[in-house]
């Protein structure tokens, strides 16, 4: 094993302004405030507009938000993953597009689809490729336009989800910070409860599949839920046994945001106090593999070096898992 690790040495952000709000989606659809407000804990969710901007115009511009808050170069970058349900196109990958508008040249760069874990299987695969000494400068980028792939006349799942885009930047250290541990699970019972119907390779798109709204996110929720609950906060409480980490060891927890009720689970199984845990549902809905780095993103000037914080996610596939990481400024 080298002594190489990979840490966090920035991040940056972006939302759409669009802001669509529960009172506004009670006048799309049969819901209302008061059902979305605590069956799910949101309030309001961003929402790109444009229709001819993908997710990697947000990712680009979290990237530019990155590039200028810690004054990195295009050229310094030798590696970018990203994580994305939700590409501008089924190929090229987001991760190119995204790297090509923010002059990044000399790098190689791919997306990773891993629906809602997105981001944590991403940063695990960074730190590795940083710990096996070939990369110096890793962007870490999630991009989602789930609301390209949301159907806004189906109430069980247009509420959930909202757009947005987050990325960090990833480098060696010899220090003992950075990403410590991770713990990622796939479990192919969840391929008909949570997927994208039409589209992919097995059923490509036709009159039918478009008429039938098959292109748009299906999800039965009370399953998804039950498998997310116990999933997610098992990996954490795995992840904090394995590392000797007691409750009070824990300074930030930053769950995948799908559901308040599934956050209230992982933080009654791991015991982590709720000040501790990151929150940005009300605000932004789900939105998929963007939504821890985005929760880190609002909480950067909380965050301290040294702090132990446990990133931990659950999305279609199954997949799911946690990461622990120490905070490197
Ligand atoms: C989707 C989810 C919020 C639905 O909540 P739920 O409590 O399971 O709700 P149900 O689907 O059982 O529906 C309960 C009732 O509310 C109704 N309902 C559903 N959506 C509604 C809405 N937007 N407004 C009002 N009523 C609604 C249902 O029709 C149902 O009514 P009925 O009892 O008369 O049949 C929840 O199941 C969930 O969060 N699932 C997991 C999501 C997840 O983790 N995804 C993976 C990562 S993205």
């Amino acid at each position: 094993m080298s002594n190489i690790k990979a840490v966090i040495t920035g991040i940056g952000g972006y939302v759409p302004d669009y802001i669509l709000n529960n009172q506004e989606l009670s006048t799309m659809m049969d819901t209302n405030d008061e059902w979305i407000t605590t069956r799910v804990g949101i309030k309001e969710r961003r929402i790109l507009k444009d229709k001819h901007a993908g997710s990697s115009f947000m990712g680009a511009k979290a990237i530019e938000d990155l590039f200028s808050k810690t004054g990195t170069k295009p050229e310094e970058i030798d590696l970018v993953i990203c994580a994305t349900s939700t590409p501008d196109h089924i190929f090229p990958s987001c991760a190119s597009m995204a790297a090509d508008k923010v002059g990044i040249k000399n790098a190689l760069a791919f997306d990773v689809q891993a629906a809602c874990s997105g981001f944590i299987v991403s940063l695990s695969t960074a730190a590795s490729f940083i710990e096996s000494g070939k990369y110096k400068k890793v962007l870490v980028l999630a991009a989602e336009k789930m609301s390209s792939i949301t159907n806004y006349t189906d109430r069980t799942t247009a509420p959930l989800f909202g757009d947005g885009a987050a990325v960090v930047l990833l480098e060696p250290t010899t220090e003992e910070v950075g990403v410590m541990d991770s713990l990622l699970r796939t479990d192919g019972i969840g391929y008909k409860h949570l997927q994208m119907k039409a589209g992919g390779s097995a059923n490509p798109a036709t009159h039918e599949t478009v008429e039938n709204q098959q292109h748009t996110i299906y999800q039965e929720g009370a399953y998804v839920f039950k498998h997310a609950v116990v999933d997610m906060a098992e990996i954490s409480a795995e992840i904090m046994d394995k590392n000797n980490l007691t409750k009070d060891d824990v300074t930030w927890l930053v769950p995948h945001q799908a559901n308040l009720r599934i956050i209230d689970a992982v933080v009654q199984r791991t015991g982590v106090e709720y000040e501790k845990v990151i929150i940005n549902i009300d605000h932004f809905g789900n939105t998929s593999a963007a939504s821890i780095p985005l929760g880190m993103w609002e909480s950067e000037n909380k965050f301290k070096k040294g702090d132990n914080i446990i990133l931990t996610a659950f999305g279609a596939g199954f997949t799911w898992g946690a990461v622990y990481l120490k905070w490197g400024y």
